[in-house]
């Protein structure tokens, strides 16, 4: 029994202080989001706010895996339903991930991360001096392509509202999660278009850096 509780101990304190891992350029499948737990709703709602200075201390995959899912993932998978709702459920966001190993695409069906370039853009995600440094951006691009039959107004207001809960979904989630973020509209996004290789196809409607709080 000492044993036992000795073993649990020291694997807890290596939890602890274990230091989040870098991301291989890959196909990354993610571990199971953790889906309890957390701060407490109102709580979280009182913590939120943007943040524009960050640490450059990198995210561990756990709590990457928990971000996703908080963002957009599926929380319903016998109807693939998502954590951020979208109009008519066309699911047209996709959220890319730009950290310092490259960039991924975020599969939320697979709970996985897809390598798309294996270059580091966070310089280019936005025009403030902090995106380079912080771990983690986040670039929430409509694919034009799910929203077949909508006019062009429609597909604006839509893929802008829709990203809108995805980036409060990450705002509670990092309220919770004692990590610090800010949504940014301050991009140049030909610039970033070109960097991340998007398809005519593609729109980039706003950007997030996500990371620790800068001690
Ligand atoms: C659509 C949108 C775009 C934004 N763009 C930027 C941006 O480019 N850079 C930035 O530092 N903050 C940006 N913000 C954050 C706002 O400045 C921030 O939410 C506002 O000052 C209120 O602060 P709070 O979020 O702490 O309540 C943006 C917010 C929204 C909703």
């Amino acid at each position: 029994m000492r044993v036992l509780v000795f073993v649990l101990s020291v694997m807890m304190l290596f939890s602890v202080i274990a230091p989040a891992q870098a991301l291989d350029y890959g196909e990354i499948k993610l571990p199971p989001p953790q889906t309890d737990g957390g701060m407490p709703l109102m709580r979280a709602l009182k913590q939120r706010q943007s943040q524009r200075e960050f640490s450059t201390k990198e995210l561990s995959l756990q709590t990457l895996s928990d971000l996703l899912w908080a963002a957009a993932g599926v929380n319903r998978p016998d109807t693939g339903g998502r954590t951020a709702p979208t109009a008519m459920d066309r699911q047209e966001i996709d959220i890319y991930v730009a950290v310092k190993d490259g960039l991924f695409l975020y599969d939320a069906k697979a709970h996985a991360l897809l390598p798309v370039l294996p270059v580091d853009i966070r310089a280019v995600t936005g025009d403030q001096a902090f995106v380079k440094d912080a771990p983690v951006n986040l670039i929430f691009v409509a694919d034009h392509r799910k929203m077949e039959g909508m006019t062009g107004e429609q597909k604006d207001f839509y893929a802008a509202t829709d990203t809108g809960y995805i980036s409060e979904n990450v705002y509670l989630f990092c309220a919770s999660a004692g990590l610090s973020t800010v949504v940014r509209g301050w991009i140049n996004k030909l610039t970033l278009t070109k960097a991340m290789k998007l398809r005519p196809s593609q729109t980039i409607i706003l950007a997030q850096t996500v990371g620790y709080p800068h001690n």
